[in-house]
């Protein structure tokens, strides 16, 4: 039996994890799949109960996984703790510990929520794309980091690196999901202006030289950027480091309307895989039914494709949630005149409703 670890986390976390719950629950009845699952601690929580983000317990309820199911962390209550012990260490740790390195993160509108994005409709209807960030180095994880003082002055400092077998994993990652997809792999970088970068794209062209069936092209990142709200659809994959990748995401995660709408995976070598929505912990909703539990389904929905071999599944999932959306259900964030509002638990019971229809 498939074993899942839930990590609720902190802010909306919990609500979400509640509607995470039906679904599975949903699943097992139509189609006879079923999990064991595990509760752990992590994040502003996790400190909480046990002084640390990431209990060792965690990590090796994690490893034993066969995928790892988050919510969210953080919240102003731990904003002032030390870096070390802040929420966001938490999920660093976990995404270091597992090896996370490839960060899948769909940007895709539903058709229904063209007018939700605060792009014009014609830029952003039918909008698909993939941004592959890589997530266990860079200038994330680089040292030396911290900060010393020099002559009385504080200085303060990071390291951004990249070793070759990290640029060419991610790249192959990148290189894989293309050639599932659309076929065009866009690799971003700031090679005018970085060593690191300067390495990242020779690799690149190497590798492109060996892929010949994905059209690969290369973008300096604030290029990137600009493109990404001026004309979304030229791309297919992005594949880029973990700075710039956080960044980009975000960015195209508007595109969609709501970035209550995005799901991510995180999967490292061996095919395990953490699973969690893009936005955050939203601690200024949380506990009021306002949270859109979407972005969680749908992460379910690639966690059934990437880590339990049951792409079925996660088609129904996205199916269900493709008919709640036509039935012009809406949570706050994705709400738009003529539709209808509905809360956290109504949306969620009207997914599972919707898959138990179909099923
Ligand atoms: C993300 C988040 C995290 C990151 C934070 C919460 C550490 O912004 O997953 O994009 O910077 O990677
Ligand atoms: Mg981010």
């Amino acid at each position: 039996m498939s074993k899942i670890l839930v990590l609720p986390g902190d802010g909306i976390g919990n609500e979400i994890m509640a509607e995470a719950a039906k679904l599975f629950t949903a699943i097992e009845q139509v189609f006879g799949f079923q999990c064991e699952f595990e509760r752990g601690l992590i994040g502003g929580i996790a400190v909480d109960e046990t002084g640390t983000p990431l209990p060792d317990q965690t990590v090796e309820l994690a490893k034993q996984a066969d995928a790892v199911l988050l919510g969210a962390v953080g919240g102003p209550k731990w904003d002032n703790l030390e870096r070390h012990l802040r929420p966001e260490r938490g999920l660093l740790g976990m995404r270091s510990a597992l090896g996370l390195f490839a960060n899948l993160r769909p940007a895709i509108l539903f058709p229904q929520l063209a007018a939700a994005s605060t792009l014009k409709e014609e830029i952003v209807a039918g909008l698909d794309i993939l941004i592959i960030r890589e997530l266990t180095g860079g200038i994330y994880f680089g040292e030396p980091r911290g900060e010393r003082k020099e002559n009385g002055k504080r200085i303060g400092f990071n390291t951004m690196v990249y070793g070759e077998d990290e640029i060419v994993r991610i790249l192959e990652a990148g290189f894989e999901a293309a050639r599932k997809r659309g076929g065009r792999l866009c690799s971003v970088d700031k090679a005018n202006v970085l060593d690191v970068s300067g390495l990242w794209r020779e690799v690149a062209i190497e590798m492109g030289e060996k892929n010949p069936d994905v059209e690969l092209s290369h973008m300096y990142v604030d290029n990137a950027a600009m493109q990404l709200v001026r004309a979304p659809k030229q791309f297919d994959v992005m594949v880029t480091g973990n700075l710039f990748g956080d960044i980009l995401s975000d960015c195209a995660a508007m595109l969609t309307g709501s970035i209550g709408m995005l799901p991510s995976a995180s999967l490292n070598e061996a095919g395990a895989g953490m699973y969690e929505p893009v936005h955050g912990s939203a601690p200024d909703i949380a506990g009021t039914d306002q949270a859109n539990p979407l972005a969680t389904l749908l992460s379910m929905a690639m966690m059934f494709r990437h880590s339990l071999s049951r792409a079925d599944i996660g088609d129904a999932i996205e199916t269900a949630v493709s008919s709640v959306l036509d039935q012009g259900l809406r949570t706050g964030d994705i709400f738009t005149d003529g539709t209808q509002k509905v809360g956290t638990v109504q949306m969620g019971d009207a997914v599972v409703a919707a898959l138990q229809g179909a099923g």
